[in-house]
């Protein structure tokens, strides 16, 4: 049975009130919710132990915390970076890595997504590691080459031990903020390739959780991981309302 992850990536947005006020009414919102689904919120990493003890007052470990980057490095003179290290040593769980703004906006190589997957697996966190293709690139056919390209550097050199730690998002980039999701059907195609790729990596790597991210709302969710390949979510914009994300969950 291949885990079922919903995440929430808050990106740049909230505060320690926030935190607290989004804590207190996420988990009650929860109550019932079928164990096997795992729920994790990423908020940005200074207000990780802010959210995680909040959490902890309102539920105990029903909701899991992490990070939406870590550091390549382990330790030393790399001004503003946080290792993954420092993650686990304030509970975090989860590290996004990869993700398509991070990308574009630090132009961020394949290789560079790899030391930090090792970072993060090495200090015991599970890394979500976000893969898509621009829609320049779906347009001329390329969707495939591009997210397998970006899996088998992304995850080179994954202990065989390691891959129940990891996880993968299929982020359609065209489909980020849109408020246009891909459809169910153009997502479970790209996520049965993506498990292909990673059958082809480790035959440990095909039971890896692909989870899908892109405009996915309370309204969508259901479709969309309800498709045989898709074990979950990465949500953006809807997490940040924590009713709509406790519906997005109870989907999953
Ligand atoms: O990491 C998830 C994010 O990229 C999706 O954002 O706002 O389209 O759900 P959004």
């Amino acid at each position: 049975m291949r885990r079922r992850l919903i995440a929430a990536n808050w990106k740049l947005n909230g505060t320690g009130a926030f935190a607290a006020e989004y804590a207190a009414e996420l988990v009650p919102a929860l109550e019932g919710l079928d164990p096997a689904v795992e729920v994790a919120v990423m908020p940005p990493a200074i207000l990780l132990p802010a959210l995680r003890e909040s959490l902890n007052e309102s539920s105990g470990r029903r909701v899991m915390v992490g990070v939406q980057d870590v550091s390549a490095w382990e330790a030393g003179a790399y001004t503003g970076e946080v290792a993954a290290s420092m993650v686990a040593d304030q509970h975090g769980s989860f590290a996004i890595i990869g993700h398509s703004e991070r990308r574009q906006y630090w132009s961020e190589s394949d290789g560079r997504i790899n030391a930090k997957v090792l970072q993060a697996l090495s200090a015991g966190l599970d890394p979500i590691l976000c893969v898509g293709e621009t829609e320049a690139e779906r347009e001329a056919g390329d969707t495939e080459a591009v997210v397998a390209r970006q899996i088998r550097e992304a995850l080179a050199d994954v202990p065989e031990s390691d891959w129940r730690h990891v996880c993968v998002a299929y982020e359609p980039v065209w489909a980020i903020g849109t408020g246009k999701s891909a459809t169910a059907e153009q997502a479970q195609a790209v996520h049965a390739h993506i498990r292909g790729v990673l059958g082809e990596l480790d035959p440990a790597a095909t039971e890896t959780p692909v989870i899908y991210g892109g405009s996915v709302k309370p309204e969508t969710a259901g479709e969309l991981f309800a498709q045989p390949d898709i074990d979950g979510g990465l949500i953006g914009g809807a997490s940040l309302n924590a009713a709509d994300f406790a519906a997005i969950c109870r989907a999953g």
